[in-house]
């Protein structure tokens, strides 16, 4: 696909994604995941996953970041990375959104949102988000 991120783009939002996984409060999993977006108007939020002893209450790391940016008045994400493992180390794989923040980041997704899962600066993969979530459900379909 041809990316509408240059490379220093590219670099600087995974560098944020594994930054942001450093704030994963994850005592329960121990699965830490950190999430970096890149808004329209070339600001970035960051966001790392949070448990909950009830742990249908975790928020995910996309979430964190979706809602820090959306709360801020940002409304169009042109980007995201997303960086995922096990503590005690680097990710040993790339980790995908959930389906939930799958349905999350598309009420806020640019058309030509490119989404990358990263196990390092040198190692990640790039989406178009609507390759993520083909056929979604979004405001359009209760027009
Ligand atoms: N998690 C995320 O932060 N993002 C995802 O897309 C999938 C899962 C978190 C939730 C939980 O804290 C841990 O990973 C294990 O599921």
């Amino acid at each position: 696909m041809k990316s509408t991120l240059n490379d220093r783009e590219k670099q600087e939002l995974i560098r944020k994604a594994l930054e942001a996984r450093r704030t994963a409060y994850a005592p329960y999993s121990h699965f830490l995941v950190g999430a970096a977006l890149l808004a329209e108007d070339g600001s970035f939020y960051q966001g790392g996953n949070i448990e909950n002893a009830s742990y249908g209450a975790t928020n995910c790391a996309e979430r964190t970041a979706v809602f820090k940016a959306v709360s801020d008045g940002k409304h169009k994400i042109q980007a995201m990375a997303v960086a995922g493992g096990m503590e005690g180390g680097d990710p040993a794989d790339y980790a995908y959104p959930c389906g939930i923040c799958r349905q999350v980041i598309q009420e806020f997704a640019a058309e030509d949102m490119v989404l990358i899962v990263a196990k390092s600066d040198a190692d990640y993969r790039e989406f178009l988000f609507k390759e993520l979530l083909p056929c979604g459900f979004g405001g359009e379909s209760i027009q």
